[in-house]
């Protein structure tokens, strides 16, 4: 072993760090497009086209310069509460068709509710910090999205 860096040099001040969190949440949903008929509805969706319920699980990720004064990018009691006013909020325990009107006009697959996440986040979030959303409908399902 070589010597003590020395101080200045133990610090990570200046480099992107990406920070993740994950939450999970209950909501209920049926799969149906109001472009296609009821027979194309079941034939597309099979039975995700009746009312059933998930656990999603979501991972958030930003991502950031590392502060010098706090060692950190953001504290992850931050992230939490984005994540508590942008996800667990508006979506825990509810219907996502009937209680969340960007489903009014939009079909609630995993995909389409990474995106409304993506959205509620991005509005509230420092700019240019989010990087990723993942989302798990189920352990073996999940959406990845970056904002594309
Ligand atoms: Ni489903």
């Amino acid at each position: 072993m070589q010597g003590m860096a020395p101080v200045g040099k133990l610090t990570a001040a200046g480099k992107m760090m990406s920070l993740s969190r994950t939450e999970t949440f209950a909501a209920a949903h049926r799969l149906s497009s109001k472009s296609l008929n009821d027979a194309e509805n079941k034939k597309l969706f099979g039975k995700c086209n009746h009312s059933h319920g998930h656990n999603y699980k979501v991972t958030v990720t930003v991502r950031g310069e590392i502060n010098p004064i706090s060692g950190m990018f953001m504290n992850i009691y931050t992230l939490q509460k984005y994540m508590q006013e942008a996800i667990m909020e508006p979506l825990d325990h509810k219907n996502l068709d009937q209680d969340v009107e960007f489903f009014a006009s939009v079909v609630s697959t995993t995909e389409n509710l990474a995106v409304y996440i993506w959205n509620n986040l991005e509005k509230i979030l420092p700019s240019g910090c989010l990087y990723k959303v993942k989302l798990y409908e189920s352990d073996k399902n999940f959406i990845v999205y970056k904002g594309e």
